[in-house]
């Protein structure tokens, strides 16, 4: 485990992980630490001096961090599952080069949901049959490049099946695994609770005795798992415990059938500490859960273990990285509150104005200062609603300040956008006081990239 040697409660802003902290536990990734200069280190580079270099706004993903996080749901399967287990990477939560590649070279597959992030994955030099692809419509096209790259189809509904049982031959049968709804709710933000019935994923229990038989008389269709996914940021253990059984169940049901499923993926959904309010379970913790929980599952049962799979996104890259940007103008409403604006917002981190979601920041230049202020930080596109985070307890900000907010590798990146024709950012690697690209900043002149100007308007 790695160990860094800064307090946890510096004077002013006290973010800082202990030592030993579980990387989705941690608000600031763990090789945080502050330096002689008072500034933010991560992965031993300076965070000014890497704005300095990289311009802001800008993503630093901490290596550490995120292969720690890869060997903690790796080490904790092979400490608390008797039978085989696989880890794969929900490539959505951040889709790149580098993070794929990053995370592949842990020995953990990689989930895609487009024909992009397949694209992504196989130039990042994955093997095609260590990737699964998910999605609830994907398109013919998208199908057969799955089928030619030697992937695995997470089959969503009937009109897959129909494609796949066109596309793939008895000579040449394609593997799939089955996405069913589970029936399951937990205790999450609405727009990311997948698991409960009325949900557009995967097939209803109704429909699975019918599809069971039709999979079993097409020898083209190899299917050889279930697959739910119940939600994300869940912070209780008993769904995915719950979620075992209810996979049991139907394998036991659907080997009655005739097919030879050996695997049961239970999905992601595993939360993180955005703010102190979080309170996630370890990695370790929630692997044991769920093994534990499949074990007895099967033992009840008395069937064998199957292999087990898993696919987090959030709990394994967010930590591992923040955003820094650059202070601009403040403005003060009396009374009421004051505002900070920022080089950025909505566009490379669409999560707050979509789901109100809470960040913590802390101020890179001058870590010691004490949080006096209750500021609003805005961000700089053209809607009320951008807001970086709403009344936080920050030192007082200065003009060319770097605010650093911390847990935003997941879900930011991947839904960035080019709101307001604002390029996203560029973002980097740190390891070791080394920095390097993972991607590139956009220039004005990729935003115009697929633009087209019709002649007659030129
Ligand atoms: C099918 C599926 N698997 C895995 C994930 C990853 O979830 P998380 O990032 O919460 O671990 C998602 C995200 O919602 C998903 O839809």
């Amino acid at each position: 485990m790695l160990a860094t040697n800064s307090p946890i409660n510096l004077s002013g802003q006290r973010f800082l992980p202990p030592q030993n902290t579980a990387p989705n536990q941690a608000i600031l990734p763990l090789t945080a630490q502050v330096n002689d200069q008072d500034h933010l280190e991560i992965g031993g580079c300076d965070v000014p001096q890497l704005v300095q270099d990289y311009g802001s706004a800008l993503y630093i993903v901490d290596e550490s961090t995120l292969r720690i996080a890869c060997q903690q749901y790796r080490d904790s399967f092979d400490r608390y599952y008797a039978g085989e287990a696989q880890v794969i990477y929900a490539s959505k939560a951040w889709s790149c080069l580098g993070i794929c590649a990053l995370v592949a070279s842990e020995g953990l597959g990689i989930d895609v949901v487009s024909g992009g992030e397949l694209y992504t994955s196989l130039q990042a030099g994955v093997q095609g049959e260590r990737i699964y692809f998910h999605g609830n419509n994907k398109s013919t096209d998208e199908l057969r490049y799955a089928y030619e790259e030697g992937c695995t189809v997470m089959v969503d509904n009937w009109l897959e099946l129909k494609q796949l049982s066109a596309i793939a031959t008895p000579e040449h049968p394609i593997t799939i695994f089955l996405r069913l709804t589970p029936g399951i709710e937990c205790h999450t933000h609405e727009y990311i609770q997948t698991g409960h019935l009325d949900s557009k994923f995967g097939f209803d229990p109704n429909q699975l005795p019918e599809v069971f038989a039709w999979v079993a008389e097409h020898p083209q269709l190899h299917c050889t798992g279930l697959h739910a996914h119940i939600g994300s940021q869940i912070f209780e253990r008993q769904p995915h415990q719950d979620l075992t059984s209810v996979l049991v169940d139907w394998m036991l049901k659907a080997q009655a059938a005739g097919l030879p499923i050996t695997t049961l993926n239970i999905g992601g959904g595993l939360g993180i500490c955005y703010t102190e309010a979080d309170d996630p379970p370890t990695i370790e913790e929630w692997v044991k859960a769920a093994c534990n929980a499949m074990q007895k599952a099967c033992d009840i049962r008395n069937v064998p273990l199957p292999k087990i799979m898993c696919e987090p996104g959030r709990s394994l890259v967010a930590n591992s990285c923040v955003t820094a940007y650059t202070v601009g103008s403040q403005k003060q409403v009396p009374n009421i509150r004051t505002y900070v604006a920022v080089d950025g917002g909505m566009s490379d981190n669409p999560r707050p104005i979509t789901y109100q979601s809470q960040y913590r920041a802390v101020i890179a230049n001058r870590m010691a200062d004490p949080t006096t202020e209750t500021i609003t930080v805005a961000g700089k596109h053209c809607e009320s609603g951008d807001v970086v985070l709403k009344d936080a307890q920050l030192p007082a900000l200065q003009t060319d300040d770097i605010l650093v907010v911390a847990g935003t590798g997941a879900y930011n990146y991947s839904m960035a956008s080019n709101y307001n024709r604002i390029g996203r950012p560029a973002a980097v690697l740190v390891q070791n006081g080394q920095a390097e690209l993972l991607i590139r900043r956009e220039t004005y002149a990729d935003l115009l990239r697929q633009d087209r100007l019709p002649e007659r308007l030129a």
